[in-house]
């Protein structure tokens, strides 16, 4: 007995020390990861396509990124995010000729995501009877792929300009980016990938014309990919295999991971390597893919998600309205940055709380509710905790603390779960999943809670007053 009581107590006195010294570099400095290799992490997250709806996908596939890139950054590794735009197709001949049919430059100045959405429905809508309008896209793009300085001026003013709207809110997120990358980048590059998969006898010519990869690891063609049309243009897939080759060779990454949802159809990572065929230039080893699960019927006051800044105004606002609900609320300097941040958390730990392979259905009061497993009671823990040490806080100094009076349980608890830290983070490297600190943190804040209520009871008690349980 009596020597468990020593080793609890130095067990507290190192733990302490700590993360009084070096707060940052508890859990990810532990021995667990010494055999991890430290080496250069290319993440590619989010990728929207230019002048369509960023929907929940994209936002999930945008926190969950930035989770890996977060996690991957503490560990040491260094870490590029990339986001892939959807750049380049025919929509941007449709887009060319809408913009030039009903487009306006100060909408676009005035709100850009908006104006180029509603400036795409619309040509969609009429290209749908109107075999002139199709042909005019076909002619558009045919232009840019040619590289008619007007037209490209244009597609380059959609892209800058959605560049920079995306930035300014991706901002409120907390998310940034190191690359802006796109399918554009990549489609001069296509003959170049259609060489190598020649030189390695991987490409294949169908009776139809059209240019194969065989997947099948039996090699009869019960399975393949479409990597060249019979007119000789290369496909959404063949852009993405250029991409893969061309970061490998740009930024010389050790592994790539991609955060696109399950059974994305047109994606290099599903058909060409997991398919069977490995193809060797890619360092198919090094990539992994980190498949997310659907999420329904997230929808904000406009109806159906269309833009991320809308999810974020809707957090904000629906936060807001219920903060004002509290008493501490007045004493905020900006309610405004809290609501938005709390809200913002909330919708991360509703992600994250299952696997993420998992669908689930959204909804926004379930997600904002101040009590159980919700990133709001995650930050309503995080903010009483800093309230205490700003009133307490000068008293807290190590040195005046004697670990010896942490005997109670309950406190020990605590500062055994705070040990397991590192070996939660291993497990989220290993699988790339989040839930597991959040699972974590949820009960590091139910000890706490449980810890700090039972010595306050029995300090309490030895003072002669009588703990009330509610009040
Ligand atoms: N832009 C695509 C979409 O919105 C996602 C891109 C996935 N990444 C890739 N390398 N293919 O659905």
């Amino acid at each position: 007995m009596l020597n468990f009581r020593i080793n609890k107590i130095i067990l507290a006195k190192k733990l302490l020390s700590q993360l009084n010294k070096k707060p940052h570099e508890f859990g990810v400095r532990s021995e667990l990861f010494s055999n991890i290799r430290r080496g250069r992490t290319l993440v590619e997250f989010s990728s929207p396509n230019i002048a369509k709806k960023f929907h929940a996908g994209h936002l999930r596939s945008t926190i969950i990124g930035n989770f890996i890139s977060n996690l991957k950054e503490a560990l040491g590794n260094d870490v590029i995010r990339v986001n892939y735009l959807g750049d380049w197709g025919m929509q941007f001949g449709l887009l060319g000729v809408g913009f030039q049919r009903f487009g306006s430059q100060e909408k676009l100045k005035e709100n850009a995501l908006q104006h180029l959405f509603d400036v795409y429905v619309q040509v969609n809508k009429e290209a749908e009877g109107d075999e002139g309008v199709q042909e005019a896209a076909r002619v558009f793009f045919r232009k840019l792929e040619e590289g008619d300085d007007h037209a490209l001026l244009l597609w380059k003013q959609f892209r800058e300009i959605t560049v920079e709207e995306y930035k300014r809110v991706y901002k409120r997120l907390g998310v940034h980016f190191d690359l802006y990358s796109g399918e554009s980048f990549h489609q001069r590059q296509t003959q170049h990938v259609l060489q190598k998969l020649r030189e390695q006898d991987l490409l294949k010519t169908t009776e139809k014309g059209t240019g194969v990869v065989d997947l099948s690891p039996a090699g009869d063609m019960s399975s393949y990919s479409t990597v060249l049309r019979s007119d000789g243009t290369s496909l959404y897939i063949t852009r993405d295999i250029a991409a893969a080759i061309d970061r490998k060779e740009k930024n010389n990454f050790d592994e790539m991971i991609y955060v696109v949802r399950v059974n994305f159809p047109y994606f290099v990572y599903g058909q060409i390597v997991e398919g069977g065929h490995c193809m060797s230039f890619i360092v198919c080893s090094s990539c992994r893919h980190v498949p997310f699960g659907l999420v329904q019927g997230m929808s904000t006051r406009h109806g159906e998600v269309v833009f991320l800044e809308d999810i974020l105004d809707e957090a904000r606002n629906r936060m807001l309205r219920n903060m004002s609900h509290s008493r501490t609320t007045k004493d905020l300097e900006n309610p405004e940055y809290t609501a938005e941040k709390v809200g913002v958390s909330a919708l991360i730990i509703q992600d994250f709380k299952g696997p993420i392979t998992s669908d689930y259905k959204f909804d926004w009061k379930r997600v904002l509710q101040a009590q159980g497993d919700t990133g709001v009671f995650l930050q309503y823990t995080h903010a009483r905790l800093c309230s205490l040490l700003r009133m307490h806080g000068d008293s807290a100094s190590e040195a005046e603390f004697d670990p010896a009076l942490l005997q109670e349980d309950r406190s020990i608890f605590i500062l055994q779960h705070l040990l397991r830290y590192d070996e939660v983070l291993y497990r989220c490297t290993q699988e790339l999943q989040p839930r597991h600190l959040v699972n974590f943190l949820m009960t590091l804040r139910l000890r706490l809670f449980a810890g700090a209520c039972s010595v306050l009871a029995n300090g309490m008690t030895i003072l002669g007053i009588t703990p009330t349980e509610k009040m």
